[in-house]
């Protein structure tokens, strides 16, 4: 991959003399969803496929930006006097964020930089490609320009560069999971305080397999936003009667107690999977710790249940992708990934049930749905590094 990435680089622009190659990767969530702006858990893991980028400095201020995955782009441009979000900049508002929230923390990029990107995280598919992006270029500014920044830091910059730069009110999770991401381990986080922990994949005999849905985002970033709001009237509503500081404090009990407080139905549905999404994170690493696979499999379908009914972020395709997964024997569990409407699903599917597991559901769903899903199988990888 370095070899095709300082070829294309020599081909975009000019030549390849003094370009450095990174990497960084995408990530699966495989439970905790909708947490982690509630200060609950999420469990999510780095994986082996993600953004490669080949920079090289320049003498100006300019930013020239190509990318392989959006060739009809071109190079866009761009200069350190210009980093404000702009819709015609498409995927560049990404590293442009990053440049400029370095810039907000009194880490101003000194050069402009000529960078190619080539990813290969299917675009739009919820395993975050954008938070790859973002993790990438702050890597990379740290290299080029040694700023002295932790890879948590990066992970918050990343987040704070799509907050404010990028306007999707994300939480900490799909950052953190890239930027601290170690093989075969997933990180279990408390978002609460960014204590986090590392436990192996140990999925006996089985393996993670994510199906794409292929259904285009649309709405899904200002739905993200109304679900986020959601939760914080009903965090409101529940201070007035019990001191919480976020929905990750409830224990399902405290939850049932005070429930009432909440004004609307629709909001205390919203609270009760925040909740009860948290408690079942923390049930399913512990599970996982006991090897009881079984046990994770099953928090992951009520989890999809309660995205599907409470939380009400999965819609047809993502339904219909989990349920025919439920149908296969040798599925350990299925549910939605990521931020939903649309996306991927993660399943753990025993080795020997994986074709007939990706010929059946994709059967079903091209049926049911009108076009294809795609299916891969992944492995659990490293955080950002260098080649
Ligand atoms: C998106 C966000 C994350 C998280 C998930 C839902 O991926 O970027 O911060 O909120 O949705 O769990």
């Amino acid at each position: 991959m370095k070899d095709t990435m300082l070829r294309r680089f020599a081909e975009i622009f000019g030549d390849a003399e003094g370009v450095q190659v990174y990497f960084a990767p995408g990530r699966v969530n495989l439970i905790g969803e909708h947490t982690d702006y509630n200060g609950g858990h999420v469990f999510p893991c780095a994986l082996t496929i993600g953004t490669y980028g080949a920079v090289r400095k320049r003498q100006d201020r300019k930013l020239r930006f190509f990318s392989m995955n959006f060739e009809q782009l071109g190079v866009l441009e761009s200069s350190l006097d210009e980093l404000k979000p702009d819709p015609r900049a498409d995927w560049t508002n990404y590293p442009k964020g990053v440049i400029w929230a370095f810039g907000e923390k009194g880490m101003e990029t000194p050069t402009g930089m000529d960078l190619l990107l080539n990813g290969n995280i299917p675009n739009g598919s919820g395993l975050s490609s954008s938070a790859s992006v973002e993790v990438l270029t702050g890597f990379i500014l740290r290299d080029l320009f040694g700023f002295e920044v932790s890879n948590q830091d990066l992970a918050l910059i990343g987040q704070y560069s799509e907050n404010r730069f990028n306007g999707v009110n994300c939480g900490i999770m799909d950052q953190f999971a890239i930027a601290m991401g170690r093989k075969e381990h997933a990180i279990f986080l408390d978002t609460a305080d960014l204590s986090y922990e590392y436990a192996p994949i140990k999925l006996d005999k089985a393996k993670i397999v994510i199906a794409c849905s292929n259904k285009k985002r649309g709405l899904g970033d200002s739905k993200y936003n109304e679900r986020r709001s959601e939760c914080e009237t009903a965090l409101e509503e529940l201070r007035k009667v019990c001191g919480v500081n976020s929905l990750g404090e409830l224990t399902e009990e405290a939850f049932e107690k005070h429930k009432d407080s909440i004004g609307s139905e629709t909001r205390q549905r919203r609270a009760r999977h925040a909740v009860y999404e948290n408690r079942r994170t923390i049930a399913a690493v512990r599970a996982l710790q006991e090897n009881d696979v079984a046990a994770f499999g099953r928090l992951m379908n009520d989890s999809h249940l309660s995205l599907r009914d409470d939380y009400e972020v999965t819609g047809l395709e993502l339904d219909t992708l989990v349920e025919e997964a439920w149908k296969v024997e040798g599925v350990v569990g299925s549910r939605m990934t990521g931020a939903g409407f649309g996306g991927c699903t993660v399943s753990i599917v025993e080795d020997r049930a994986i074709d007939d597991f990706i010929a059946r559901v994709g059967a079903a769903y091209q049926e049911k749905i009108g076009y294809s899903a795609d299916f891969y199988v992944v492995e659990v990888g490293d955080g950002p590094c260098k080649m």
